[in-house]
């Protein structure tokens, strides 16, 4: 018997505002035809003041919660992927455990920028799997809208804010065709800090800060560093790309989507893109992603899904799992 960590239900939420190419094009120097060229985005949600961090993680984290069909008092971890918490500390995954009832498990944030999610599940599936817990909820969740600089059009039209979250349960899997997460593969080069990064912090400048990014060069380590990392992954578990059933990428821009799947040879069918309505949500887009294709029954039990993210740092990561 072999001890894994099986996704039981997933979940997101998105702000109630959206706002297209069109009318953001009447707030700053831009236009939808240069957008939707560049990136493939044509929407994206914006917070209002009541809706945070951790409001957005609740909502989906009910959700997951719902549609795996537990109760949320037996949650035993939550780790919550942001880089834009409702708080410097105490960690917003304490706060959302608190909403939900479950208090007295573990619970804490992670940093991993865009690869947030892949960092918070590849750390929870080790958890699960040396008993620290049996039943965890994993959160992508942010809202970058409070950390653009609205002025500046070469970042400003390419994020949005969301949430997602799915319910991973330990569970022993014998069957030759095992459910859970077979392999998982996480990186950072912090030689790269300067090309995707927040200009402020708590112990520098004692503000948050706002996004920077070198946008040509980031494009072409994503495509590398994603390419790199799905391969490595499909090593690990002894499968090839044509075994995928779905690959679930992190929804920066279509064109990094498109030129990654070419790299690989990997048909475009087989993507997962919600860019185009959500743009890019950071740690929350590949759980939102996630959820957007098991609720409109693409990804089925059995599917096997390969998720992939990168993001500030750099940092990067894939995991495969069958649902
Ligand atoms: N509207 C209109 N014009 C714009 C806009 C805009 N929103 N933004 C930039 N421009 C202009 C620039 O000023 C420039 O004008 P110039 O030639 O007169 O100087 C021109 O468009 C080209 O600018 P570039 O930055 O060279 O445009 P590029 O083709 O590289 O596209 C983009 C920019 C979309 C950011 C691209 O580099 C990219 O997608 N990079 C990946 C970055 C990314 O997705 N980051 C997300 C976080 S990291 C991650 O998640 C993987």
């Amino acid at each position: 018997m072999t001890r894994r960590s099986v996704l039981t239900g997933s979940g997101s939420a998105l702000p109630r505002r959206a706002l297209g190419n069109e009318e953001l094009a009447k707030m700053v120097d831009t236009s939808d035809e240069w957008i939707v060229e560049r990136t493939g985005i044509r929407n994206r949600y914006i917070a209002a003041p009541d809706e945070t961090t951790v409001t957005l993680a609740t909502v989906a984290a009910k959700r997951a919660i719902e549609a795996a069909g537990i109760d949320a008092k037996t949650i035993d971890l939550i780790i919550l992927a942001t880089a834009t918490p409702d708080q410097t500390f105490p960690a917003s995954a304490t706060l959302v455990q608190h909403e939900l009832g479950c208090n007295g498990g573990i619970a804490f944030d992670v940093a991993a920028v865009c690869s947030g999610f892949l960092y918070a599940l590849g750390i929870a599936d080790s958890m699960l799997r040396t008993g620290m817990a049996n039943r965890a909820l994993v959160i992508g969740a942010e809202t970058f809208s409070r950390i653009l600089d609205w002025e500046d059009r070469a970042t400003c039209v390419l994020f949005g804010d969301g949430a997602g979250a799915v319910v991973l349960e330990a569970r022993e899997e014998d069957s030759v065709q095992p459910r859970g997460i077979l392999a998982t593969r996480l990186h950072a080069d912090g030689a790269h800090n300067h090309l995707l990064f927040v200009d402020g912090g708590p112990s520098t400048t004692g503000t948050v800060g706002k996004l920077r990014m070198r946008g040509k060069e980031v494009f072409r380590h994503a495509v590398t560093n994603l390419a790199d990392v799905l391969v490595e992954v499909l090593g690990d578990a002894g499968l090839a790309i044509e075994d995928i059933d779905w690959v679930v990428p992190h929804q920066a821009n279509a064109r990094i989507l498109d030129a990654t799947a070419r790299k690989l040879g990997l048909a475009p069918e087989r993507v997962i893109v919600t860019v185009d309505q959500h743009a890019n949500t950071s740690a929350a887009s590949v759980p939102l992603a996630l959820d957007t294709a098991i609720r409109d029954g693409r990804i089925k039990v059995g599917d096997l899904v390969m998720l992939e993210a990168m993001g500030g740092g750099f940092t990067w990561g894939a995991s495969l799992l069958r649902m």
